[in-house]
């Protein structure tokens, strides 16, 4: 009798044994194979996308025309959630001028939310402090569950509408990696956020009480360094500065058979960033010699020994692309 109640417990141990290592593999494919995103989407036509916005803030007409870019390729993209723009209440989306035919256009034709706000000033010459301010502002668009910010100075190369769906957390960065992984810093040029009264609060007492040198990125790493979701870098922000660096270990993350490659790099990105210093934003004109000194250099193929101009090529194609997208929307000259 206690031998056979024992061997019965044991058949059943084994049984459940067996049922557990069987169902757990199928059931993690499954889970795998039923969508091209690794999240863990149950149905996406589920989601009630006006809960979330890309939201974009502009000072002047330059930045205009950048969120108007940005807009145009959302649309083009076919990406779900609202649009919005934070524009300086002085600027009349009525009146007849090019500030006023840019906002109007986002707002005809991509279906962009104008939210005037008050931009601040702490001296007439701050204009970086103005922006910063202008930027945080996201945390306070309460009336969307979750927001993505993205810096206007870049080109999105893919939807990232999944972003909208991470689990909670006050906002999700990725590590500013072309500065190196020791200081840990995230970087606000792409900034997934739930807006909030009260983390806005914090925001706005810190930002008043800032610094002469306490710009969004300080505050938000002070205020946030442990309690941000962090984002990988790879695919979320990749700087055009990244084709001119000699070295790419930060990008690509130190995995030994990782080989920098632009086209495979360039396609993997959805959003690009410029930052190429010394060289100009892309709305305004470089001088050629300081092009012609700081374009991506050639190199030599390793194995063909033939020259590669690659990233050169698709460097110089960033600048080119953006100047032609400016002056078929907005009507504007890089000058
Ligand atoms: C923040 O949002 C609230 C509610 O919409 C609004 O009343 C307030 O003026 C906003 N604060 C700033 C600084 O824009
Ligand atoms: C590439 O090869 C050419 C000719 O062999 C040489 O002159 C040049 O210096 C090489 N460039 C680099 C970046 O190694």
């Amino acid at each position: 009798m206690l031998i056979s109640s024992r061997f019965l417990c044991l058949l059943f141990c084994a049984i459940l044994v067996v049922l557990l290592l069987w169902r757990l593999p199928i059931s993690s494919s499954q889970a795998f194979c039923r969508s091209d995103s690794p999240l863990p989407v149950q149905s996406l036509s589920d989601i009630d996308w006006s809960r979330f916005a890309y939201v974009q803030y502009a000072t002047n007409t330059a930045y205009l025309c950048n969120s108007v870019m940005m807009f145009e390729r959302l649309h083009q993209l076919q990406s779900r959630p609202d649009r919005v723009l934070m524009y300086p209440s002085h600027l009349d989306p009525e009146r007849d001028s090019i500030e006023g035919a840019l906002l109007r256009k986002m707002q005809a034709q991509y279906r962009v939310r104008l939210v005037p706000i008050d931009v601040q000033s702490r001296s007439s010459s701050d204009v970086t402090w103005a922006e910063s301010y202008t930027k945080l502002l996201a945390f306070n668009q309460t009336q969307y569950a979750r927001v993505l910010s993205l810096d206007s100075d870049g080109t999105i190369l893919q939807a990232m509408d999944e972003l909208f769906l991470l689990p909670p957390a006050p906002v999700a960065m990725p590590r500013a990696y072309w500065l190196g992984f020791e200081h840990r810093l995230l970087t606000s040029a792409v900034m997934v956020i739930q807006p909030s009264a009260s983390e806005f609060g914090d925001l706005w007492a810190r930002i008043h009480g800032a610094g002469p040198s306490d710009y969004d990125m300080e505050i938000l790493n002070d205020l946030y360094k442990d309690r941000a979701m962090v984002l990988p870098h790879r695919p979320y922000i990749l700087l055009t500065g990244e084709f001119r660096a000699p070295r790419h270990t930060n990008y690509l993350g130190g995995a030994p058979h990782t080989r920098w490659n632009p086209d495979l790099v360039l396609s993997e990105a959805k959003f690009l960033h410029f930052s190429d210093w010394p060289v100009s934003k892309p709305w305004l004109k470089t001088p050629d010699p300081v092009l012609d000194q700081e374009q991506p250099a050639c190199t030599n193929d390793t194995q063909t020994g033939r020259p590669d101009c690659r990233a050169r090529e698709l460097w110089l194609g960033f600048y080119r692309d953006f100047a032609q997208r400016r002056q078929r929307l907005c009507g504007l000259d890089v000058h």
